[in-house]
């Protein structure tokens, strides 16, 4: 990873603070290959290449926890080609990836179901997050096969097989049972392919997150676009339900 920055004119100095965890919503894969008259695979490469970028620039700009919103429960509703594609995809990039991601000290973790993903795909996930387990550089958090309701349906199914005694549940405990778990809740959460809604994702988790959209799509979303979220992070008051001093 170079440490090269780019600025694209707007005054990177604005910002002092950073989300510890970031989240990001890629859409606009098909529509931004579409424009090329490409196929939408085509577009999916691409996202998974700025994945890459994104990632790097988070790691210069002191990001802890990247979490990645990549297939999601409903997206199975894709036509068939399109989904085998996606699931091809991350089996490529794990295999052409892995290593590298491992040099540079990349922690990956999967948020998601296994169930349904076939089972050679499982066990390359499985050998990913064992082979970096002990990275702390940055998380990459993958969310596949997420759904954030089948998640939160997932810890109250674990809380119940664990006995949990009603009386113990708290807000902590319940994080605790996420894919999450241990993983603070996010600061931000950027959505690109200028839609407004969190679509299913950490709907527990980013309860006080700030929301960044933009038009731009996925692939095109560069360090440019990344340093503009960030400067209005910095301008948002995050005031968690307090009234906040003058
Ligand atoms: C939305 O674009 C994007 C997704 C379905 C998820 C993002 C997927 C990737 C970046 C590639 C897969 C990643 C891995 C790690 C395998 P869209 O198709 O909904 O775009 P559209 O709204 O323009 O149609």
């Amino acid at each position: 990873m170079n440490d090269e920055v780019s600025t694209g004119g707007d005054d990177v100095s604005e910002i002092t603070a950073v989300p510890y965890h970031l989240g990001i919503i890629m859409d606009g894969n098909g529509r931004w290959a579409q424009a090329r008259g490409l196929p939408r695979i085509a577009g999916h490469q691409a996202g998974v290449d700025n994945i890459k970028r994104i990632l790097e620039h988070c790691v210069r700009r002191g990001v802890k926890v990247l979490t990645v919103y990549a297939f999601s429960t409903e997206n199975w509703k894709r036509p068939q080609e399109e989904v085998s594609g996606l699931m091809r995809l991350l089996g490529l990039t794990i295999q052409r990836q892995l290593k590298e991601l491992n040099k540079n000290g990349v922690r990956i973790l999967h948020s998601g179901r296994m169930e349904g993903i076939n089972p050679h795909l499982q066990k390359q996930i499985r050998n990913a997050l064992e082979v970096t387990k002990d990275n702390d550089r940055i998380v990459l958090n993958v969310a596949f096969n997420y759904g954030g309701r089948a998640e939160i349906i997932d810890a109250v199914r674990h809380m119940m097989q664990d006995r949990v005694e009603p009386d113990a549940v708290t807000e902590d405990l319940f994080s605790s049972y996420l894919y999450t778990g241990g993983i603070p809740d996010p600061d931000l959460i950027i959505r690109t392919g200028g839609e407004w809604r969190l679509s299913n994702f950490l709907i527990w988790q980013a309860a006080y997150a700030e929301y960044y959209t933009t038009p731009t799509y996925w692939p095109e979303f560069d360090e440019v676009e990344l340093d503009k979220a960030f400067i209005e992070y910095n301008h948002r008051e995050r005031r968690f339900g307090r009234v906040l001093q003058k």
